[in-house]
């Protein structure tokens, strides 16, 4: 016989999105979740309780979508936030006038940045993380989304060689532990969040380091909070050698994306 899937009251606040996630991957023959891919199977209960718990959906069933790609997510990095697709946008639009040098997804994490771009752009894409386990799931990712990626475990860009066409970057940027909410200081890798050492010196050495390797005409674009922009533009490396010097809002209206061209 059937189960029906009833949601708690509990989670009567929760995105139709989610819903529709859990929904999908109910089976009511058995009364459990299953997702195959990623070898999850749990009882709704178990969901419910894990999801009152302010654990993320996209941890709890191992994956999310972006675009037409299935990206693996677990606590070795970052859930891919609709920011960061708006960056992927935005290096996209930018790429078609960029030399056919390689681009660099710098702290790639999930993956989720490097692997668009391999799909879209003509360029070839590197990624760096300093975090091994990070880029582990960016390899999963790769192989189950077909990308043409060559990834380097290394701090920011130390490892990589240019010349390069282009730098597009979700590195950490939030100063202060307290300045993120509950569920993410719980659950989210904080090395992927907050910077080990001082973020301004942090954002400096990795724009001084990007111009270093950037061709003539290459950009960097990078995805930050108002408070990094306004620290940064206080420092010598902006305008430094770079010709043009852009902000962009995001779709909320905030200060989040800034873009560097050498
Ligand atoms: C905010 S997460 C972004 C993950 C992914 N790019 C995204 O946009 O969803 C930042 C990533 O940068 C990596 N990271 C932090 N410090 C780094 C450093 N000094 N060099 C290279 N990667 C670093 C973290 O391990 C983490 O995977």
């Amino acid at each position: 016989m059937n189960k029906k899937l009833i949601f708690p009251d509990s989670l009567a606040d929760f995105p139709d999105w989610e819903k529709y996630e859990i929904e999908r991957h109910y089976n009511p023959s058995c009364g459990k979740i299953f997702v195959e891919r990623c070898g999850i199977e749990l009882t709704p209960e178990e969901l419910f309780a894990r999801r009152h718990a302010g654990e993320p959906l996209e941890y709890i069933l191992g994956h999310c979508h972006v675009d037409d790609d299935y990206i693996k997510t677990d606590r070795r990095s970052l859930i891919p936030r609709p920011e960061t697709e708006e960056l992927i946008e935005i290096f996209c639009r930018r790429a078609s006038r960029l030399e056919l040098a390689p681009v660099v997804d710098c702290g790639t994490g999930s993956g989720v940045i490097a692997g668009a771009l391999s799909q879209r752009i003509k360029q070839p894409v590197i990624a760096t993380d300093r975090d091994r386990q990070a880029l582990e799931l960016a390899r999963e990712n790769k192989r189950l989304n077909g990308w043409s990626v060559n990834y380097i475990n290394c701090d920011r860009l130390s490892a990589v060689k240019g010349p390069l066409a282009g730098v597009v970057a979700n590195l950490p940027y939030v100063f202060r532990v307290d300045d993120l909410v509950e569920s993410v200081k719980k659950f989210e890798p904080r090395q992927a969040l907050i910077p080990t050492e001082n973020p301004i010196r942090f954002f400096v050495d990795f724009l001084t380091e990007a111009e270093q390797l950037l061709l003539s005409g290459g950009e960097l674009w990078l995805e930050g909070s108002r408070e990094l922009f306004q620290a940064l533009k206080k420092t010598d490396v902006i305008p430094g050698n770079w010709s043009a010097v852009d902000c962009l809002e995001d779709g909320y209206g905030k200060e989040r994306f800034i873009g560097l061209r050498k």
